[in-house]
């Protein structure tokens, strides 16, 4: 696919193999491999693609044409991580420990631990203090391949603190080259001052946080955790319908730990997505089908809490319902930013193949924050690359651990290298 008009900023070319994914599709037909591969790239998007002999008849290299030889590496999309809470203030290995001794996440939850124990902590934090914190873990992000991350508040849980967490992003996404997607989730937790009255807190996200932010215009989505021994599912309904009501579109936390209606719910208002789903009922995969809401799985949430009870990703995929994989990075329930690392979780866990995960971590993640131009390699897709040091797509997700990018290119700017 060329136009012998291109004259690029970039050039890649001698891919051993280009990746490109199709959006929402797993089937053998939209996902294409090109040996030996290039990719041509002008102002920050892709221009041209195609075998390394059509890109060179066709492209115009000027003096200040940076041309990459990459010398057999494989070329993909750069990640987009389509579930993150980043912005945090300390974290909680003493949880992980506890965990492991024997003591369930709802069980500290209980006690006062978990996602309060992180608002106590995020509510002492300063908005620079915040920023020095989260920056190392965009770098981390980068590191593992990712060029896109959606980012949650959630951990401040106070019209201030919940404002100051996007403010947070929203800085951030200026000071870093990773693009930052940002979600609104005040609805993350019932805070320790609103324990014993849930009701004010709800009408309190609803009628002064939602608000503030559309103000401000620091979210494009609101989230909700929708469980039982947080926020329920009528609960749920309410919030997110104020939130759409006021311009923000939706994504939900839902049948993480039970089956308790979240992802039908989702589907029926059209959200964006709906996260998590480890319990997702047959009914939900049928409405999110027809609805268009995209599965995120965060299968590295469900290792890392030491469960076994995965999304069922095989029945979504074979019912034609696409998923989308993601870190669900946080200091809680998964302390990672590796995208690979839930490759490989994927695999074992969930029997997704190498050709599903490629598409579910780049062009089915960019549907479920609704980019339709990140995550693929296609004229006019950002430029935003990968380029890996493995022999071919199915290694990355097989040779675990350990770390085999060598650059990261963002909008056509290399950002990363080894
Ligand atoms: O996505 N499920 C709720 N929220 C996070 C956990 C946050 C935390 O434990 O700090 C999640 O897993
Ligand atoms: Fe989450």
């Amino acid at each position: 696919m060329t136009n012998n008009t291109i004259v690029p900023d970039l050039l890649i070319k001698n891919a051993r193999q280009l990746i490109c994914p199709a959006e929402s599709s797993s089937d053998e037909a939209s996902f294409k491999i090109i040996a030996d591969g290039a990719v041509a790239c002008v102002k920050g998007e892709i221009a041209a693609f195609g075998t390394t002999e059509e890109i060179l008849a066709n492209v115009n290299i000027y003096q200040q044409t940076t041309v990459i030889d990459s010398g057999d590496l494989i070329v993909s999309p750069g990640f987009v991580d389509a579930h993150t809470h980043p912005v945090f203030f300390g974290t909680r290995e003493h949880e992980f420990e506890k965990r492991n001794q024997g003591k369930s996440y709802a069980e500290i939850a209980k006690e006062g631990g978990g996602i309060r124990h992180s608002v106590r902590q995020l509510r002492e934090a300063s908005e620079e203090q915040l920023i020095e914190h989260a920056l190392p873990y965009l770098d981390q992000f980068a590191e593992c391949g990712t060029t896109t991350i959606e980012a949650k508040s959630g951990y401040g849980l106070s019209l201030k603190d919940e404002i100051k967490s996007l403010r947070v992003i929203k800085k951030l996404n200026e000071l870093h080259p990773l693009d930052l997607v940002p979600t609104f989730l005040g609805a993350h937790e019932i805070p320790d001052e609103y324990r014993t009255q849930r009701e004010k807190y709800i009408q309190m996200i609803i009628e002064e946080m939602i608000p503030a932010v559309v103000e401000e215009n620091l979210a494009e989505f609101c989230d909700i955790f929708c469980e039982e021994h947080v926020f329920n599912v009528r609960e749920t309904e309410k919030i997110l319908t104020a939130a759409h009501d006021a311009g923000l579109k939706l994504k939900v936390h839902a049948d993480q730990l039970s089956s308790s209606g979240g992802a039908e719910l989702a589907a029926q208002l059209h959200a964006v997505s709906a996260d998590h789903v480890d319990y997702i009922s047959d009914r939900a995969i049928e409405l999110m089908k027809k609805n268009g809401t995209v599965p995120v799985l965060l299968p590295g949430a469900v290792f890392f809490l030491g469960l076994t009870h995965y999304a069922p990703a095989r029945k979504m995929i074979d019912a034609d319902l696409p998923v989308a994989i993601a870190t669900d990075f946080n200091p809680g329930s998964c302390m990672t930013q590796s995208m690979p690392m839930m490759m490989t979780i994927a695999s074992i866990y969930m029997k997704m193949t190498a050709q599903e995960l490629w598409t579910a971590t780049t062009a089915t993640a960019a549907k479920a924050i609704d980019k339709k131009n990140l995550g693929k390699i296609e004229i006019g897709a950002k430029a935003d690359l990968a380029l890996w040091d493995i022999p071919n797509f199915r290694y990355l997700p097989y040779h675990f651990g350990v770390s085999h990018l060598k650059k990261l290119i963002k909008s056509g700017k290399i950002i990363w290298e080894k």
